[in-house]
């Protein structure tokens, strides 16, 4: 399974607000090849969040194009723009946005029986990624008897559970301890080399961003290429070369 292409084009976004006009998103234009991983970075109140929900449909544009293999999402009806979400695109938000009065199985199962999935499968699949993420000895928990990070986990498997070929992630690792945010660093890279999965990550955490391949740094609703500098560019090529994570890697951050 290949990862999704992702053409952004002339994005705008503003809102209204007490009868003045904020200007958030002031024109974006990128390209992400499928499989690309890039790191999305830059100042709290920037317009990261607004980014993602816009490309991740749950906020519209004011203009702009967003094609996602070759197809003009911002054209879909709510409908059609549902399904397509439901198939593509792994969300992963900043605040979870669990739902209170279900387990970590049941909503990480959620979009898969959604999609009209049995039970048993989702369920299935639900288990499995609340293991990668080291969540197996909580998984009939509810969010409110979750750590932040816990729940952010969830979410994460819950953003997972549908195999999406483009993930969308506000700083999944902003709970978490530094042990257990390399553990799902490692799962996000294993996900991509296995799957092909493009990501496209808001994240303060600069040991996440040097492992992605790109980082791009929103400044002032405009988006401008991170080269680098030398001992993060270094660091990253270090990394690049360790020896690949072993499966289930991240269960270490569980304890
Ligand atoms: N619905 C809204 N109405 C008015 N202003 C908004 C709305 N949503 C976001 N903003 C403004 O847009 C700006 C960008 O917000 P956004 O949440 O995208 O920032 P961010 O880069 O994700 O910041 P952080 O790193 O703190 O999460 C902020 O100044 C915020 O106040
Ligand atoms: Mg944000």
């Amino acid at each position: 399974m290949a990862g999704a292409r992702l053409d952004i084009q002339g994005l705008h976004k503003s809102f209204d607000f007490e009868g003045r006009r904020i200007d958030v998103l002031r024109g974006i234009d990128l390209l992400v090849e499928p499989g690309e991983m890039v790191a999305v970075v830059g100042a709290s109140g920037a317009g990261k969040s607004t980014f993602l929900h816009v490309l991740g449909s749950l906020d519209t544009p004011t203009t702009g194009r967003i094609i996602i293999d070759g197809q003009d999402t911002v054209r879909f009806d709510s409908r059609r723009m549902a399904a397509f979400r439901n198939h593509t695109i792994g969300f992963v938000f900043q605040f979870h946005h669990l739902l209170p009065e279900f387990t970590a199985i049941e909503n990480t199962a959620m979009p898969a029986l959604i999609s009209g999935l049995s039970r048993p499968e989702a369920e299935k699949r639900a288990v499995h990624l609340l293991e990668r993420v080291g969540l197996s000895h909580r998984l009939a928990h509810r969010p409110g008897e979750l750590s932040g990070g816990e729940q952010q986990r969830v979410a994460l498997a819950r953003a997972l559970v549908m195999e999406p070929r483009l993930l969308l992630a506000d700083e999944p690792t902003g709970n978490l301890d530094r042990r257990t945010g390399a553990a799902i660093h490692d799962l996000l890279l294993e996900l991509n080399r296995e799957r092909g999965m493009t990501l496209l990550v808001v994240t303060h955490n600069e040991d996440l961003a040097v492992r992605l391949a790109r980082q791009v740094r929103m400044v002032e609703g405009r988006l401008v290429e991170d080269p680098l500098p030398s001992p993060a560019a270094t660091s990253s090529q270090a990394k690049a070369s360790d020896p690949p994570p072993p499966s289930g890697a991240a269960q270490g951050g569980a304890v």
